[in-house]
């Protein structure tokens, strides 16, 4: 074994997106490709202490979704850790971790920082997406100034730091060696589970199952499938079955492993069929998104988190009460109302999990949530789609309602929120660009204007100033809200790896009881008119639709 020093050339597209590098399984398997990130990264934090070596003596933990090149890029970062002074690595056995136990194993062991191989809800497999992101010692997301120092770092790189050991064996459990870096594989499920039985009374849900309460979880065939596997069947007794496609995947078994209503059509089909389960659920590629369900009854995220803060004091992690909540700013105003009525401060963050951190480190929020199928709280530092299946199990077992009773009165107490997302994909990246910068450029003239009954109460690019570090985040999206509580929210997305995505966010609050079961898309019309009209967006993109409204 020896540590060799090779020379590289930069590759000149390396910037994190909204969670890390995402990128064609191609480009990363170019020779180089992940050796120069990684050792970017590497680099970055040597340079985080005066000494440059603030690796030494320091433990990472090591993991991901599974997914086609998981296993051959968790060897390669062993030997790049090795030869940058990284004392230890924790490996998640078969180079298996989620996102939310990565984040839980930091916390838990106090490790340094993580780094998580995923795409998550992006396709896999040798066609499909490939990602790496950074957590730091807090568990969470990396800020934007250490992604930005990891990028500035990649775009003047020429070398790489590298042993030459034999692979280890990631399938055995314990201890083994690369250079003088110790490498211990864990058991991924043993960390998380003990934090969910910490935060959730497991003796209610046992009781729950016993008495023939039934579920389908379908892990759509990516990480969640062990976690949820040994959870809800193993310790708390479901039924063999309940979770299904549980076997993590190199390429997901084709399945596009984002739940939603579009892509989880088998587990809609089912909660939809006569003999339904009481209560259904999916996750994503790396288990950090959940969709929940009842019988027949689709809950959106954003109603969910409203419901959630609503109900926290009934889950034994949460008894004594909410610090706070935060939600994206796209994500509806659902949960604002139940904030309010509750006295808890309520945040509003751009888009992506790493601006919750602050809050969370900072005490001043306990739950947290995005419209695109993301909820977690203060256990960890990212999103978590079995804590929300447990959150939710939990809630039915304390209350004895089904999932559509404490969706309905809820409603019935705060309004309801109208609110679907339309995807515009695979738009030429000049379309896009020119479509925001030219609402952006109509903003002063849409402020004031009347749209049928409704009036634009406020038009603006969404900015965020970090309210514990004063960090000041800009350009995160065009609003258009209305006097009446409407939205029209227009951003582009940050993880796509083909052309760029367009996403529309409409939403509509409705007070009235008679009002409230309607179907949400043609509650939406009008408002999807008004962005028409005001983007022209099928004329630029010559699109006669969303290529995905959920
Ligand atoms: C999307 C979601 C966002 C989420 C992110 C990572 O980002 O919209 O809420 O945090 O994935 O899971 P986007 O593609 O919109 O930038
Ligand atoms: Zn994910």
């Amino acid at each position: 074994m020896a540590i060799q020093t090779i020379p590289t050339q930069v590759f000149t597209d390396q910037r994190p997106g909204t969670s890390g590098l995402r990128k064609k399984v191609g480009v990363f398997m170019q020779p180089h490709y992940l050796e120069n990130f990684v050792q970017a990264l590497l680099n970055v934090l040597n340079a985080s202490d005066a000494s440059n070596q603030a690796l030494q003596g320091k433990t990472l933990v090591l993991g991901g979704d599974g997914r086609f090149y998981n296993r051959a890029a968790v060897q390669m970062i062993l030997k790049l850790a090795a030869a940058n002074g990284v004392a230890r690595v924790l490996l998640g056995c078969g180079g298996i971790l989620s996102t939310p136990a990565v984040s839980a194993v930091i916390r838990r062991r106090q490790a340094f920082g993580g780094i998580v191989l995923s795409a998550s809800h992006n396709p896999g497999g040798p066609d499909g997406d490939f990602g790496i992101k950074y957590n730091a010692g807090n568990g969470g997301p990396a800020n934007e100034t250490l992604t930005e120092a990891v990028f500035a770092r990649t775009k003047v790189l020429t070398e790489l730091h590298l042993s030459n050991a034999p692979d280890i064996d990631m399938d055995r459990l314990g201890l083994q060696q690369v250079e003088h870096m110790q490498v211990e594989v864990i058991d991924p499920v043993a960390d998380y589970a003990a934090l969910m039985r910490e935060l959730f009374d497991f003796d209610l849900l046992r009781g729950m199952f016993n008495r023939g309460f039934t579920l389908r979880v379908d892990a759509m065939n990516a990480v969640g499938g062990p976690y949820a596997k040994a959870i809800l069947e193993g310790e708390l007794g479901a039924p063999a079955g309940s979770v299904v496609n549980a076997e993590p995947l190199e390429d997901f078994g084709g399945l596009h492993p984002d739940p939603n209503p579009v892509n989880a059509q088998d587990l809609i089909a089912h909660m939809n069929a006569a003999d339904a389960p009481d209560f259904g659920a999916a996750m994503d590629g790396d288990a950090d998104r959940n969709m929940v369900l009842g019988r027949n009854f689709v809950v959106t995220p954003s109603d969910s988190l409203a419901l959630m803060t609503a109900h926290a004091t009934l889950i034994p992690g949460y008894k004594d009460g909410l610090l706070g909540v935060a939600r994206s700013m796209p994500t509806s105003a659902a949960v604002d109302r139940v904030a309010k009525a509750l006295g808890l401060p309520c945040f509003e963050t751009p888009t992506g999990w790493k601006f919750f951190g602050n809050l969370l480190d900072a005490g001043r929020v306990t739950l947290c949530g995005e419209e695109s199928y993301g909820t977690g709280s203060s256990h960890i530092r990212e999103k978590d789609g079995l804590w929300a299946i447990l959150f939710w199990l939990s809630l039915q077992g304390a209350t004895g309602k089904s999932v559509q009773d404490l969706v309905t009165s809820h409603w019935l107490l705060y309004g309801r929120n109208y609110y679907t997302r339309h995807d515009y994909e695979g738009i030429a990246v000049e379309v896009a660009n020119a479509l925001m910068a030219d609402l952006r450029a109509a903003l002063p003239t849409l402020q004031g204007r009347a749209f049928g009954q409704r009036t634009v109460s406020l038009a603006d690019d969404f900015a965020y100033t970090d309210p514990v570090d004063a960090s000041v985040s800009k350009n995160q999206g065009v609003r258009l809200l209305f006097d009446d509580g409407a939205r029209v929210i227009f951003r582009l997305s940050g993880t796509g790896t083909e052309g760029a995505t367009l996403r529309l966010y409409l939403e509509s609050y409705e007070d009235d009881p008679v009002h409230q079961n309607e179907p949400v898309q043609a509650k939406l019309t009008e408002l999807a008119a008004v962005a028409e009209q005001v983007a022209g967006i099928r004329i630029r993109t010559g699109m006669t639709g969303p290529s995905v409204a959920t």
